[in-house]
């Protein structure tokens, strides 16, 4: 990002006041979200305040040192991320400055100051594959080549989206590094690998369409029940420990998106260092090459300066917008968004605004939805066609859905998965609370589920969310009278429900087969709790008792679907044997 700076800090302005990440100058001539250097460090700042000739700044780094009177240079530039090949395996901070650089350059990932790296790799070389010839027109955004930039991804090299466009003249195939041009443009323009992009603007794109594919994540309660659209947008608030880091991480690694791009924000340094250590050594099950050459890391951790965190999703929706601009589906997690929203209160209360609810500024809601906003399946204005997914961790204190960030989330994003306490405590993962979480993209993609797994899928689905719903109720009558006061039926569905959220709700994200489940065989375990409900509910008119019925030997075999890996056969057997144990007690 931007250029280095171990030269000088130039004057042209003068430190006015520090207060903690919020640095005022005088006589700066900036304009808003500019890059600025302060102090004599050359500390990285962006303007977020212009007020006469004072300029509020935001430093990206720890400003204790810092002192009134220190210079401040401006760059005439806004803070821009970098978009070129060398982003994938990349981990970034949080203003795009690769940690492994920072290390070296420093010694320690997580201390340095005035440190500027550039976002990608200056020097090495890629090797450029032209996709168009001298003579053709083009036009902004189109792909004039591509670069093989790891063995799971193609790099697009795109005219930038500003561009003029104009006629090829010409064009170089060959291994080149990003600053070198490849084409030339008879307007005299040149192209290079890669491209700058201010991160708070979204990148152009035709159309925003309506999502019709799920994002598939391998996780039943989600496929099955609250399905996530690529391009849709999602969030998961859950309370302390129970379950949102290791959510998103399973997303990470098994969502179908070609490319992820992990925000890691603002949470304990232990859980990104897991991050960081974990995703590098972990294989991509579609294409058996390493998981990172599919993915970018963003890790701004709690012990990393605040105002860092609160650019560290800009950086990360930019990178995934430039994605999705090569025709690719890809998701962006961002675990947590509340500490990006408590970067943002820490900011504005330094500012002296005026607060709103629980000291949250007042564009706390504005700022959360230009954000999913930028989430979509789109048209892209090359004419290809690309999605982003933005899957947001919420941390409410003490759990309280109540508070300002769940809320104001929740009446933007359209899937809630609901992470619950009580669950978690009872060791059922993903604690996903099926009677408060929703989809609102379940009936958009049920074609899809009825085209590519089953064609009843949307009816077994609904006996399932049924059965769920009709055992909530009689969990309110059973902490009454208890269990055995209810009429047999009931004490049936009862049993059934609970098959469906051990056998097919719950899902264990350690084990080796079940931590993923395919579309079919989430479908084919919730099937299997239906065939035992049908052939039992066929019982109990033939007037077995149910005791008899939730007796049968088979039964306690459902559980054991998810870690099946030949779960088909498994399935066919076990159905066969409830279908006919039963059939023997009448
Ligand atoms: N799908 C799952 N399968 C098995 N265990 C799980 C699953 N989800 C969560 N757990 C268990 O719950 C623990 C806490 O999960 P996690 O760290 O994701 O919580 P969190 O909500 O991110 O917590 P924090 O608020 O501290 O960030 C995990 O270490 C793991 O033991
Ligand atoms: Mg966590």
């Amino acid at each position: 990002m931007s250029q280095a700076t171990d030269t000088d800090v130039r004057e042209d302005g003068i430190i006015e006041s520090v207060s903690g990440p919020v640095v005022t100058a005088r006589d700066l001539d900036a304009r808003m979200n500019d890059v600025v250097y302060v102090g004599s460090e050359g500390l990285m700042g962006e303007v977020i305040e212009i007020e006469g000739n004072i300029t509020t700044i935001q430093v990206y780094e720890e400003t204790s040192g810092v002192s009134p009177g220190e210079p401040v240079e401006g760059t005439g530039s806004p803070l821009s991320v970098d978009l070129g090949p060398g982003m994938l395996d990349a981990i970034y901070d949080g203003v795009q400055r690769p940690l492994d650089v920072l290390e070296e350059k420093m010694g320690s990932a997580f201390l340095d100051r005035g440190v500027d790296a550039p976002g990608i790799d200056l020097e090495k070389t890629w090797e450029f594959t032209p996709e168009v010839e001298e003579g053709d027109e083009v036009e902004a955004g189109d792909i004039v080549g591509t670069v093989p930039e790891t063995p799971s991804i193609d790099h697009k090299v795109m005219v930038p989206p500003d561009s003029e466009g104009g006629e090829v003249v010409a064009i170089e195939s060959g291994n080149f590094n990003v600053e070198e041009t490849v084409v030339e443009l008879d307007s005299g323009e040149e192209i290079q690998m890669h491209q700058e992009w201010p991160v708070r603007q979204q990148r152009p794109t035709v159309e925003k369409e309506t999502p019709t594919e799920p994002l598939i994540s391998g996780q039943r309660v989600l496929d099955g029940l609250f399905p996530i659209a690529k391009g849709g947008t999602a969030a998961i608030p859950g309370p302390f420990g129970s379950g949102k880091t290791v959510t998103q991480h399973q997303l990470a690694k098994w969502a179908d998106a070609d490319i992820v791009v992990y925000v890691g924000c603002g949470e304990r340094g232990n859980e990104m260092t897991e991050v960081i250590e974990d995703f590098p050594e972990l294989e991509d099950p579609t294409t058996g090459n390493a998981l990172m050459d599919r993915t970018c890391l963003i890790a701004n951790t709690s012990n990393m300066p605040v105002a860092a965190r609160e650019s560290c999703v800009y950086t990360g929706i930019t990178i995934a917008e430039y994605f999705r601009d090569m025709g690719y589906d890809v998701a962006l997690m961002a675990d947590s968004t509340s500490r990006w929203a408590e970067a943002m209160r820490e900011i504005s209360s330094r500012l002296e605004e005026m607060p709103g609810e629980e000291g949250y500024p007042a564009y706390l809601s504005a700022r959360l939805s230009e954000f999913y906003e930028r989430a979509g399946y789109f048209e892209n204005i090359n004419g290809t066609e690309g999605s982003v997914s933005v899957i947001g961790a919420v941390s409410p204190p003490g759990g309280d859905f109540s508070e300002p960030v769940t809320q104001n989330t929740l009446r933007i994003v359209k899937t809630f998965w609901a992470l619950d306490a009580d669950l978690a405590e009872r060791r059922h993962f993903p604690s996903i609370n099926w009677n408060e979480s929703y989809s609102l993209y379940r009936d958009q993609l049920d074609p899809w589920f009825e085209d590519n797994v089953r064609a009843d899928w949307p009816e077994t689905r609904q006996w399932a969310i049924d059965t769920l719903d009709e055992e909530a109720e009689l969990q309110e009558i059973v902490q009454l009278v208890g269990k055995d006061a209810l009429p047999e039926d009931q004490q049936l569905t009862l049993e059934i429900a609970r098959y469906l959220r051990e056998a097919w709700l719950q899902q264990n994200a350690f084990h080796d087969v079940d931590t993923f489940c395919e579309p079919e065989k989430t479908y084919r375990i919730m099937d299997a709790a239906k065939t035992y409900n049908d052939a039992a509910f066929e019982a109990l008119d033939a007037g077995v008792p149910v005791e008899e019925i939730t007796d049968i030997d088979a039964a306690p075999r459902l559980n054991r679907i998810g870690v099946q890996e030949d779960y088909n056969e498994y399935i066919d057997d076990l159905e066969d044997d409830i279908e006919s144990q039963l059939r023997e007690l009448y």
